[in-house]
């Protein structure tokens, strides 16, 4: 297992690029299963999750083939109805495959996902909706067997806006017969990218980006081209690298757009920030003001740039506090940062972080993908060198983010780890 060496201290500038969002690109490589031939994605980015994603549509008989990060999925094979636990233990997204083989082949069988290291996070919501639409569950094996002789248009009212069930429903519900209604839908920006494909495959979906998503069922699905949209969260986490270590720095291809208030929350701690259709620039002279933040679905402030911004705010001039709405258990990478000098208290969802002068290096671990950037954020303002082991978390989520961050002049390299993983 690899390590990150990161010495502190380097201001950062020039120009990095944003790769397309993981978490539009795992769906739309699940969306290319509803149609019969071959669909290109563009944009993918070389991340372990994607790589994961592929693993589990070849485990389905689909044919995969990359040209540089354009995705080739040939369906024709993709007569296949069961992923194990192996790959859905890898990544939970992995249950997001459920929606199309329903509409596709009426059954599925997925492992169902363990815990993980950001909270107990639950498909309830996803089987409510298919179970509306008709589909009937057994549990054998730690399998869940799905079965779906008619699947029909419904009624579905979201307890929460949760992203993954307002996805995998919606690729259901676009082959089921007569309309669906998801209230209280998940708006999140790649939601809108998922529903663009499916629209340009022949699906007919109004109101993708509104808490009201209607979906009329048709019979057939076309392959197409799609471009994945680029990475909001990866743009927000170099956004937030720039603010703590100081510097200016352009990231191109960042769509301002979708990330409102993550650009408000900066500049509130001191950042100058621009953006235009090429990207955002991001400025920052000294140390952060203290600011309040809370968690919310999309449009409020992800809960994936969460445990960044809380790395830029343990330096802060002052004391910040913080609520996460989204996850029950987001907080857990709080102990490493602490070892790092931080004076975080946690109670319940809300942080309080007192801003102190400079963290100091240590040995941490990357708990999960954003945690692990939060580790890179904090080694990269403290004083000496910080060794950050189990760095496989954030290449689930980030394709080679210290060469990336090096060229934006951090002292940061990568070393084979003696010791083994620590999950
Ligand atoms: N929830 C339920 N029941 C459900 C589904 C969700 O109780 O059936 C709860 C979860 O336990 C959680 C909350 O609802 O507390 C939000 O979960 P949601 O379903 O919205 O999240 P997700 O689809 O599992 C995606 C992203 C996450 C991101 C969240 C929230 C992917 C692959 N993952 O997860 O991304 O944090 O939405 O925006 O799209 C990451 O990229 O690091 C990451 C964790």
């Amino acid at each position: 297992m690899d390590r990150l060496i990161v010495t502190g201290g380097r201001r950062l500038s020039g120009t990095v690029r944003v790769n397309g969002a993981k978490n539009s690109a795992l769906k739309l490589m699940a969306a290319a299963l509803l149609a019969e031939g071959e669909t290109v994605i563009e944009n993918v980015p070389h991340i372990a999750d994607c790589l994961t994603m592929a693993e589990v549509l070849e485990g389905l008989g689909a044919g995969l083939s990359w040209d540089g990060t354009t995705l080739t999925v040939s369906t024709q094979g993709a007569h296949g109805v069961e992923t194990p636990y192996e790959l859905v233990s890898q990544m939970r997204a992995s249950i997001v495959v459920l929606g199309p083989l329903l509409a596709r082949h009426r059954r599925a069988m997925v492992a169902m996902p363990g815990g993980c290291n950001i909270g107990s996070r639950k498909i309830d919501l996803h089987l409510k909706g298919f179970e509306r639409m008709g589909a009937h569950f057994s549990y054998e094996h730690g399998f869940l067997n799905a079965t779906a002789p008619s699947l029909r248009g419904a009624m579905i009212s979201l307890d929460f806006p949760s992203v993954g069930a307002t996805e995998n429903i919606l690729m259901a519900a676009v082959a089921a017969s007569g309309t669906t209604v998801i209230e209280n839908a998940a708006r999140e920006p790649e939601i809108q990218d998922l529903a663009a494909m499916l629209v340009q495959m022949g699906a007919k979906i109004d109101g993708a980006g509104t808490t009201t998503i209607e979906i009329h069922g048709v019979d057939g699905f076309l392959p197409v081209r799609h471009r994945v949209i680029p990475d909001r969260i990866e743009a927000g986490t170099f956004a937030v690298a720039a603010c703590a270590a100081g510097g200016a720095i352009s990231i191109e291809s960042a769509r301002a757009e979708h990330m409102d208030l993550v650009l408000d929350k900066l500049v509130e701690a001191g950042a100058g920030i621009t953006g235009d259709d090429r990207g955002v620039r991001v400025a920052m002279a000294e140390r952060p003001n203290p600011i309040d933040f809370v968690t919310l679905p999309y449009p409020g402030f992800p809960t994936d740039l969460q445990p960044q911004m809380m790395a830029l705010l343990s330096t802060a001039r002052g004391t910040s506090i913080l609520t996460e709405n989204v996850f029950e258990s987001r907080f857990m990478f709080v102990d490493e940062l602490n070892r790092m000098g931080a004076d975080i208290r946690t109670e319940g969802h809300h942080a309080v972080i007192r801003g102190v002068e400079r963290l100091s290096a240590a040995p941490v671990r990357a708990l999960d993908i954003r945690a692990g950037a939060a580790m890179v954020i904090a080694a990269l303002t403290a004083d000496g060198a910080t060794e950050i082991s189990n760095i496989h978390h954030v290449d689930r989520g980030y394709e080679d983010l210290e060469g990336r961050l090096a060229s934006l002049g951090a002292e940061i390299r990568r070393e084979p780890s003696p010791w083994p993983a620590a999950h």
